[in-house]
């Protein structure tokens, strides 16, 4: 088994109105098997161990499913491999002697809490504004009751793959939320269950997003290629139709047109 040792700078901020700033640590005989976030466990180890505060980072799953991990890697969100979490990432993707920039995300609607933790509970009211659909469920139907075309349930999955992240939004030079909100409007936009309220929704998420202070989305593209989940940008072209035809149907009812 091949070890390596590190240097790595690891942003540290004691609280939402602390300053911050990069603290340098060593670490050493890591394993090339551990996954990114057991170094943070080692050198938190040694934190303790010598009376120190340990580094603040979040985690919970450390399988790719829950969305909690959220580290800037040299500059990337959730580092350098592809469609992979931080959790996911292991440390066979660096070598001995490198040394590793660790950051929060940074976004104005995401505020640090402490050092790499930051406050994604703006994501949380996005999806209050209207991810959900309203129908009573009732008892489980027949699976072929509603019958769904197989592309459209293929490309719903691949909406319902977000994770929640916030890579996207750390990853876009607008720090906008747009892959996020276009993967929650778009796993329900194609289902028949989420047409009733489908130009609602974007309306009201989109609108929430904004009011969060995220950025809006000018094409760069940043995100899908941070995103972990490989969701692509066409998912916001599909919301900003959506918001477009919301936007129109909401002029024509209040001057009293439309086709009805
Ligand atoms: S769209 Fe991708 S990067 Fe953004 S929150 Fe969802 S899984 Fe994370
Ligand atoms: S800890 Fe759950 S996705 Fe990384």
């Amino acid at each position: 088994m091949s070890t390596m040792n590190l240097v790595l700078h690891v942003w540290r901020q004691k609280g939402p109105k602390d300053k911050g700033g990069f603290v340098r640590y060593e670490a050493k005989d890591i394993s090339e098997h551990m996954s990114f976030l057991e170094l943070l466990d080692v050198v938190n180890e040694g934190l303790i161990a010598k009376g120190d505060d340990p580094i603040a980072f979040d985690h919970d799953c450390r399988e790719g499913i829950c969305g909690a991990c959220s580290l800037m890697i040299n500059g990337q969100a959730h580092g350098p491999q592809a469609a992979t979490t931080t959790c996911q990432l292991h440390m066979r993707k660096f070598k001995n002697g490198d040394e590793i920039t660790i950051e929060p995300w940074r976004a104005d609607a995401f505020p640090v809490i402490r050092d790499l933790v930051v406050d994604r509970s703006a994501f949380d009211r996005i999806i209050q504004a209207g991810g959900f659909i309203t129908a009573r469920a009732g008892s489980p139907r027949d699976a072929n009751e509603i019958l769904v075309p197989k592309t459209d349930a293929d490309r719903a999955m691949d909406a319902a793959q977000c994770i929640g992240c916030g890579a996207c939004v750390a990853a876009c030079p607008n720090a906008s939320a747009s892959l996020f909100t276009a993967a929650k409007i778009g796993h329900l936009g194609l289902m028949p269950q989420g047409q009733p309220e489908r130009l609602q929704r974007a309306k009201k998420m989109v609108s929430q997003m904004d009011a969060e202070g995220f950025g809006h989305c000018t094409n760069h593209g940043e995100c899908e290629r941070a995103c972990p989940k490989q969701i692509g940008i066409e998912f916001i072209a599909r919301m900003n139709r959506d918001f477009y035809k919301a936007t129109i149907s909401l002029r024509d009812e209040k001057s009293g047109g439309g086709d009805g």
